[in-house]
């Protein structure tokens, strides 16, 4: 509705930090299960575009080239930002609904977020066999930028300091569950799903230009070396981080003074913040919950 259009609250009613539970048997947060029943219930259309990741994984990255691919550059860029541009499906904060903000995109294709393992996605958009985008990023960095989101966003849980939270990752008590659980299960969906377009954010990082590429072949997209070129160059790090469309900078549940949202846009970065002995130990468990060898990560490029 007419409430659901901008994720600013007074500074009196800004919304407070939740507690992570058990939902259906993933590590989730209110904030992302109240609209429930709404979301299970969303009617998907056979063009709908869904981006789906691992929070921090690149969706903002990967949800600026799709609005760029698709509707190039517009005065809605300069007044809309991203996150309702391409509304995160499952949030819901009192008037601020992703799915209202889905309900009333004016553009078409619909391109929607989510944070949902694969097994929370609604069963329309199997139905509809559309097609579907997921990003995956390596686990370390994955969870430093977790953690650095996790310190200045409002309404994540207080993550605690670096030490308890990696172990929080890695036993996948943080929102959305287990980053394991997400990036096999996903994968997996990719072998029976078609239209399912699995991409890695370190790729991305090493030659942006040839992921577009990919993404238009999967779209059945076809846009001239200029126009890509355009894009590219549009979602440069430096580019979105100053732009307040796409740098979250126009919300009031984060707190830029602890962190920035383009924090740092790098591969790598984990080395700043694991010791060795966290390093290590993270590298045992991994091994054991990452059996399948067709998935692959590089953590460092
Ligand atoms: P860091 O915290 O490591 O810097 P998401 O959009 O899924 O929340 O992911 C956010 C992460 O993607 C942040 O990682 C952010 O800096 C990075 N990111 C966003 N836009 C990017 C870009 N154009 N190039 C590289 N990294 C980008």
């Amino acid at each position: 509705g007419a409430a659901a259009d901008s994720m600013s609250f007074h500074q009196d009613k800004l919304p407070s930090r939740p507690e992570i539970f058990d939902f259906h048997g993933v590590s989730m947060t209110h904030y992302f299960t109240d609209n429930w029943e709404n979301i299970q219930n969303f009617q998907a259309r056979p063009d709908d575009i869904l981006i789906a990741t691992y929070p921090k994984a690149g969706t903002t990255w990967v949800s600026y080239i799709l609005d760029l691919l698709y509707f190039g550059q517009t005065e809605r860029q300069e007044v809309v930002p991203i996150y309702d541009r391409v509304p995160f499906l499952e949030i819901i904060i009192s008037s601020y609904s992703g799915k209202d903000l889905v309900d009333n995109l004016p553009t078409s294709p619909r391109l929607i977020k989510t944070h949902f393992p694969v097994q929370f996605v609604p069963k329309s958009f199997w139905e509809q066999n559309c097609r579907i985008i997921y990003v995956a990023r390596n686990a370390k960095d994955n969870a430093v930028s977790y953690f650095h989101f996790d310190r200045m966003n409002n309404i994540q849980p207080e993550p605690g300091d670096w030490t308890d939270y990696v172990h929080r990752f890695m036993g996948g008590k943080v929102a959305f569950g287990s980053w394991y659980d997400h990036v096999n299960g996903w994968w997996k969906k990719k072998q029976t799903h078609s239209k399912l377009h699995y991409m890695f954010y370190e790729d991305l990082v090493e030659d942006t230009g040839r992921e577009i590429d990919k993404l238009c072949c999967f779209l059945g997209l076809s846009r001239s070396d200029e126009e890509k070129k355009r894009v590219t160059d549009g979602v440069h790090f430096d580019n979105m981080k100053k732009d307040n469309m796409a740098n979250y900078s126009t919300n009031s549940i984060m707190d830029f003074k602890i962190s920035p949202f383009m924090r740092k846009g790098k591969v790598g970065d984990w080395k700043n913040h694991f010791s060795e002995a966290q390093s290590e130990q993270f590298d045992e468990d991994y091994e054991k919950k990452m059996t399948d060898v067709t998935l692959q990560f590089r953590s460092e490029i």
